[in-house]
């Protein structure tokens, strides 16, 4: 049977911290349970605003885990240089802009190519895995292996939206599953990520060629509920 690595992304711990400016909840804590619980590796984006995760949290999950940290960066030479100082053994390039809720579509791969080439060169050499996260296309798979890449996470947005909506999902499933057959047989590793909740990701899973699934704001989400139980009753047993 195949399996299929999980990588847990814990940015939206950072989130509910900041709101409030507090030390809590932990971003290092989270990034321990997760490993703890059987995720194949972390996955944390340093943002150019830092609005949840910051290079204090960087530093101190990089020390803790032993599960492979995957850090997303935008191409960028400020995030260069932190990637080449903290070493993380996975890398996911990502697109990115200040007004964005979050990351809205792949990479543009026709755009700062010879920065992009350098980059993945520098972070390759410095043994960081690289991934470039796109969109489900041929073209980008192609450019992909042209840069050198070791894998590609597929942007998988859209049909998780297309599936929450319930709404026909067939075309974008197809999309994706040609760019994941032209990503094998290029030699690439695929990967998976964006807006997967337990549906998607169910009917992803079929698809042979993906190996890694990166899951964050459902997966938080979700364990919001499965931990609310246990700490009312701590609560409760408290304030008796
Ligand atoms: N993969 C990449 C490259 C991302 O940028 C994100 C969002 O930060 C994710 C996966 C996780 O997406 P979500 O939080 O919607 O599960």
């Amino acid at each position: 049977m195949k399996r299929i690595r999980l990588g847990v992304n814990i940015d939206h711990v950072a989130t509910v911290r900041n709101a409030r400016g507090e030390d809590y909840p932990s971003p290092l804590r989270a990034a321990l349970l997760a490993e703890k619980n059987g995720a194949d590796s972390v996955t944390i984006h340093l943002r150019e605003d830092r609005r949840h995760i910051n290079e204090t949290d960087l530093k101190k999950i990089i020390k803790k885990l032993k599960i492979p940290l995957n850090l997303e960066i935008a191409a960028t030479k400020e995030m260069l240089k932190i990637a080449l100082r903290s070493k993380p053994p996975f890398i996911c390039i990502v697109p990115e802009k200040r007004q964005e809720i979050t990351t809205e579509g792949g990479l543009n791969l026709k755009y700062n190519i010879n920065f992009l080439r350098l980059l993945i060169k520098r972070l390759k050499n410095n043994n960081s895995r690289v991934s470039l996260f796109i969109e489900p296309n041929i073209k980008d798979l192609d450019k992909a292996k042209k840069f050198n890449a070791d894998c590609v996470e597929i942007h998988t947005g859209k049909l998780c939206n297309l599936i929450n909506q319930k709404k026909n999902f067939q075309n974008e499933l197809n999309r994706i599953r040609k760019a994941v057959l032209h990503g094998h047989k290029l030699g690439l590793e695929i990967h998976a990520g964006h807006g997967l909740t337990y549906t998607s990701a169910k009917i992803l899973s079929k698809l042979k060629d993906i190996k890694e699934f990166n899951i964050g704001h459902f997966l938080i989400g979700e364990s919001i509920f499965e931990g609310m139980p246990l700490t009312i009753k701590k609560f409760k047993r408290i304030l008796k």
